[in-house]
């Protein structure tokens, strides 16, 4: 096992996003000793709520954008380590309207790489499996590391591109790099225009939840804050130069989880209805993290898939100041779209 990194200083970009604020609270939590500055542009995605309760001696807020080269450099040359998570999420809307997708997962990738090179900061990038892009639902194989690229959204072509910027990075200038590649997350705070939220908050509207195509696509389940104490393992004890499959055995096509919510939330199981398929439809994902379990004895604590989705159902009925904002026009997107 290689030798632990230690940080004291660590950029977090879209640290006010769903997934980047419930690392910045994990480290907050579990990390004793690490200053976090958190550098997010606050679109649509990102919410500063998201970031309450996180002591103000452990972490500062940077109001700005990834592409902002010189923002960047700035704020690198003052941290030994960065953690990228800031990129335009949302495969549905990728669809709609690409341009800021290359813009943010690539350009911006492009910048904070720059960076890192420049001041010899220690890079870990957050990627998706969806890179790799899908499997048949009969076949029993799972992505590994060594599973080629093949993305099919322009999300996921951007970020296997940012990928590759990566990788690059490494191996011509020796940018000290690692990247981790995970499955679907849920959880508190994840933005409502994803499967899971979208669902909850319908119920909780009066509105009938939406299933895409024939709802058997397959997704891979993992909760945020397991997803989030992978990242430190890898951030710390990872192999430079190395790619980590993040997952934790959560395969479930999309009407069993649909049907679980309606279960959960007193519905019948056919409260739903049938909309327009996304196009291009990735059918399943699913996650062998044999090499992270492996080599850095990662383990995850949400085990329990029903457990976990009714204490998310919760955190969305108790907080609904917090989504109810962005409900209307998140339906009228997928409304226009026949979604
Ligand atoms: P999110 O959409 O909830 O949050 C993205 C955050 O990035 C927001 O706070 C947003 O304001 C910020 N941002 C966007 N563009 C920016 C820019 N140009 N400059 C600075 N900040 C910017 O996303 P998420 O679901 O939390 O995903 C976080 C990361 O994890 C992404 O890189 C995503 O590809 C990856 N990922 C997500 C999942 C998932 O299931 N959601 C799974 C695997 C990997
Ligand atoms: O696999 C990791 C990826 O997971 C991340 O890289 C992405 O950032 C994240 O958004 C997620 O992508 P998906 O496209 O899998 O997630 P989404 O929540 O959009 O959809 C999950 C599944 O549910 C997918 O098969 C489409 C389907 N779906 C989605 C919505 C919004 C529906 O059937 N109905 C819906 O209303």
């Amino acid at each position: 096992m290689s030798e632990a990194f230690s940080p004291k200083h660590i950029v977090v970009t879209g640290g006010a996003g769903f997934i980047g604020s419930n690392f910045v609270h994990w480290v907050a939590g579990n990390v004793p000793q690490v200053h976090i500055t958190v550098l997010d542009a606050l679109t649509y995605a990102g919410n500063l709520e998201n970031l309450e309760g996180v002591p103000g001696d452990r972490m500062d807020f940077v109001h700005g954008d990834i592409c902002d080269a010189p923002l960047v450099d700035e704020l690198f040359a003052k941290a030994d380590a960065c953690v990228h998570f800031a990129a335009e999420s949302h495969n549905d809307n990728s669809i709609t309207n690409p341009a800021p997708f290359v813009r943010t997962n690539v350009e911006g990738t492009f910048t904070l790489l720059e960076a890192a090179r420049a001041h010899g900061t220690r890079f870990h990038h957050i990627s998706t499996d969806e890179v790799y892009g899908d499997l048949a639902l009969d076949d029993p194989a799972r992505f590994t590391e060594e599973t080629p690229y093949h993305p099919s959204s322009p999300y996921s072509s951007t970020k296997a591109s940012s990928d590759l910027l990566v990788r690059a990075w490494h191996r011509t200038y020796g940018v000290a790099a690692t990247i981790s590649n995970c499955s679907n997350n849920y959880g508190p705070r994840q933005h409502i225009e994803k499967f899971i939220p979208r669902q909850i908050t319908n119920i909780l509207c009066g509105i009938r939840p939406k299933l895409y195509g024939d709802g058997k696509n397959v997704r891979d389940w993992i909760h945020t804050e397991d997803h989030s104490s992978a990242v430190w393992e890898v951030l710390t004890r990872g192999r430079i130069g190395e790619t980590y499959l993040i997952g934790a055995d959560g395969e479930r096509s999309n009407i069993d989880v649909l049907r679980a919510i309606l279960s959960e939330m007193g519905k019948e199981a056919d409260d739903f209805d049938w909309v327009r398929d996304r196009p291009g439809h990735d059918r399943r994902y699913a996650i062998d993290s044999t090499k992270l379990r492996r080599e850095l004895g990662w383990q995850p604590i949400h085990t329990d898939f029903a457990q976990g989705l009714r204490q998310t159902i919760e955190w969305y009925r108790s907080n609904q100041q917090w989504w109810q904002g962005a409900k209307e026009a998140t339906e009228a997107k997928y409304a226009k779209q026949g979604q």
